[in-house]
């Protein structure tokens, strides 16, 4: 169900008469977040707009639907955990969080967007866990990677039995393990059949690992920019399916693997690495691998999607997602 809508077409459109609505059609989400009813977040609930601490932590737990406007700065020392039914949307580029993040359990409906989290030491910038219809979108997320694989934790780590998912035009920078979805080859009970997560036009760059690894998953991977992927980029294991359509790979090492193998650079804590059972992909769109080995091990039955979505041309990805994806572009 791909259409290819070419970005021309789309400027074209976008300073046509018919800009409002078209544009904000390019803009508003999709993927899979958009089965099982989709995303509202706050939509239609209190909107309020806070730049401390406190008044922030207390707006995005709201039990009533709630659009929360993050207008500053905030440094954390711990996560903060978001209720259903929120959105949470960072102010033009100021929305900037240091040394914590967002912790999405037990929660449906949520949409965060346009913030930039950034160096959450130990921890995961956001973690999403037991939640469903979530759409992390046009964030910002990076460390350093002058502290070993693991001083900071994941950017998204997706975990026990998520479902319906979408991770847009984020931009993924300079950190080791960036999006982990299940956390564990024996939790194959809560997770076999969730965990269905679009991600597309996220821009991923100079990244060690997990673009995204994943088990149990079904994961649709179309038109993102990976730049300078150091050891491995997406990684299907223990079962996990992916869908691999019009992305581009730059200098990276190893872009697509289902080889159950967990390298000792995703897994630390056993220098020899560790195996798993390997995870299926097939192979839509064409995509760029540019110098990087891939090795599909098996294809499975993982070939098409639910839901409608517009496939921008290959040759147009690596300019679209570094004009659009991360902060300040909404
Ligand atoms: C690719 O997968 C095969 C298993 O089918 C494995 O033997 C081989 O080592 C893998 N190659 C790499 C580079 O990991
Ligand atoms: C996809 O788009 C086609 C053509 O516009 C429409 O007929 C169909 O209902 C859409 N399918 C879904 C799942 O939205």
């Amino acid at each position: 169900m791909a259409n290819i809508f070419s970005i021309s077409t789309m400027n074209y459109l976008c300073f046509s008469i018919l800009a409002s609505i078209l544009c904000s059609f390019v803009a508003a989400q999709d993927g899979y977040a958009t089965e099982n009813g989709g995303v509202t977040g706050g939509a239609g609930g209190t909107t309020t707009t806070v730049s401390s601490l406190a008044a922030f932590e207390t707006a995005i737990l709201q039990n009533e639907p709630t659009v929360v406007y993050l207008s500053g700065p905030l440094e954390l020392d711990d996560r903060l955990s978001v209720s259903s039914d929120t959105s949470i949307i960072g102010v033009g580029s100021k929305a900037i969080i240091t040394g914590g993040g967002l912790r999405i359990d037990d929660a449906s409906n949520v949409v965060v967007q346009n913030l930039v989290i950034n160096k959450v030491v130990g921890d995961d910038a956001i973690s999403v866990q037991e939640s469903t219809n979530v759409w992390i979108d046009h964030n910002e997320f990076y460390s350093d990677t002058d502290h070993g694989f693991d001083y900071y934790d994941g950017q998204v780590d997706i975990t026990h039995g998520c479902d319906y998912v979408t991770v847009s035009y984020n931009y993924f920078h300079d950190h080791y393990k960036c999006s982990l979805v299940g956390a564990d080859p024996d939790n194959a009970d809560e997770d076999t059949g969730k965990f269905h997560i679009t991600y597309h036009h996220n821009y991923f760059q100079n990244i060690h690992t997990r673009t995204p690894a994943a088990r149990y998953a079904h994961i649709h991977s179309y038109n993102n920019l990976f730049e300078d992927i150091v050891s491995q980029g997406i990684h299907m294991r223990s079962e996990a399916e992916a869908l691999i359509e019009a992305n581009v790979f730059v200098n990276s090492v190893e872009p697509l693997s289902t080889y159950g193998f967990v390298i000792p650079d995703d897994s630390p804590a056993d220098p020899e690495g560790d195996y798993e059972d390997d995870g299926f992909a097939n192979l839509g769109a064409d995509n760029d691998f540019g110098s990087g080995e891939i090795n599909i091990t098996q294809t499975g039955t993982f070939t098409s999607v639910p839901y409608n979505y517009t496939l921008t041309p290959l040759d147009e990805v690596q300019a679209l997602v570094q004009a659009h994806a991360g902060v300040g572009k909404i």
